[in-house]
């Protein structure tokens, strides 16, 4: 493999899949995995092989990409602006099961005209503010006022609620995750109780993300479970207290360029290899290497110990995984030391 690359280790990966599975059975929740992380149509079958039910995205262009790669339900958890985005989602409709969420009148105005024109009719849920501070209504009778707009709408269908809390997911200590959870649920619950009261059922009621996800999914609330970073899990998750149950599976694999000056070596992946918006990439198994910069083509390497050979190949651990994923092509899947595969990243610029 020649570098800078991006490394799947197979078996990792799978194990997450199926500690994802097994987390969640039995909970009354369902997994819609989130697309952001991996962008990939191949990624979502092997998700789906294991029991998602569909995926999210946060743009119409990742729905376009999973929807062409055979993926048959997902739903946009994030706003759309503008029809002529819209209209590309109306039409996705036609060949798959799509959803979007709103936050404002107007957005269910311009879904309602986009429908009404591809003769469709649109699944729509009203996201919920329950601590993100992004997107989102606040809970209560301003999502109740929403969703009334889209029920009362022929070309629209009130699909539930969108209640994302992910300020929580990285919080350090369980027990302030729990608390913010706690009181996001309470939000949550609330607002489909008022919803019923006016006759809305909420047939989805979905968040959660890798690091939150098995209090959403014991809260009675949820029944759909968006996490996305299980797959690989980056640093930033490894980092929290009590951590998610997952493995490493993602790497960038770097060669060593440069060893000319002691106790550094220098590797030949930076900026355009690896995300650093969650902190400095691990060298992986090499406590003794310590990554201390990256720069554009370059990461600098402190060697505490013996120091690394020119041409020697090193995994680096990234902090987040989304970004990182990005800034390349392909998975190349690595199996008990060889390659097995090679998966498209199909949606990477996917943004529009
Ligand atoms: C709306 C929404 N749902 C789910 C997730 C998945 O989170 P994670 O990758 O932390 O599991 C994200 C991540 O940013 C998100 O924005």
């Amino acid at each position: 493999v020649d570098t800078p690359a991006l490394l799947l280790d197979l078996d990792a990966f799978e194990a997450n899949l199926a500690t994802m599975r097994d987390r969640l059975a039995g909970t009354g929740t369902r997994l819609r995995a989130h697309a952001k992380t991996h962008k990939s149509a191949v990624i979502a079958q092997r998700q789906a092989a294991y029991g998602a039910i569909g995926q999210c995205v946060q743009k119409v262009a990742e729905a376009e990409c999973l929807a062409w790669g055979g993926i048959g339900d997902i739903l946009v958890s994030n706003q759309i602006a503008g029809r002529t985005k819209l209209a590309r989602l109306a039409a996705l409709s036609r060949i798959v099961q799509v959803a979007l969420c709103v936050d404002d009148a107007a957005q269910v105005e311009d879904a309602a005209a986009v429908a009404a024109d591809a003769g469709i009719r649109l699944s729509v849920l009203v996201e919920i503010d329950v601590g993100m501070g992004r997107c989102g209504v606040p809970p209560g009778p301003p999502a109740v006022a929403l969703a009334q707009r889209i029920a009362a709408s022929p070309h629209l269908i009130f699909g539930g609620l969108q209640s994302y809390h992910g300020r929580a997911q990285h919080i350090p200590s369980r027990e302030a995750r729990a608390q913010a959870i706690g009181l996001a649920a309470d939000e949550t619950r609330r607002t489909v109780e008022q919803l019923r009261q006016v006759g809305l059922d909420c047939p989805v009621v979905g968040g959660a993300g890798t690091g939150t996800f098995a209090l959403e999914a014991a809260s009675g609330v949820w029944n759909e479970i968006q996490a996305g970073s299980y797959v690989f899990m980056d640093l930033g998750y490894a980092g929290i207290g009590d951590p998610p149950p997952f493995r490493h599976s993602l790497f960038v694999l770097g060669t060593v360029i440069s060893a000319a000056r002691d106790g550094v070596a220098v590797l030949d992946a930076g900026h355009k290899a690896v995300a650093v918006d969650s902190g400095l990439p691990a060298v992986w198994q090499r406590p003794d290497l310590v990554c201390t910069g990256l720069s554009d083509e370059h990461a600098n390497l402190r060697c505490e110990g013996a120091r690394p050979q020119v041409g020697q190949k090193l995994r680096l651990v990234p902090g987040h995984c989304d970004p990182t994923v990005d800034r390349h092509d392909w998975y190349v899947g690595v199996r008990n030391g060889r390659v097995e595969c090679l998966w498209p990243i199909a949606a990477r610029g996917a943004m529009a």
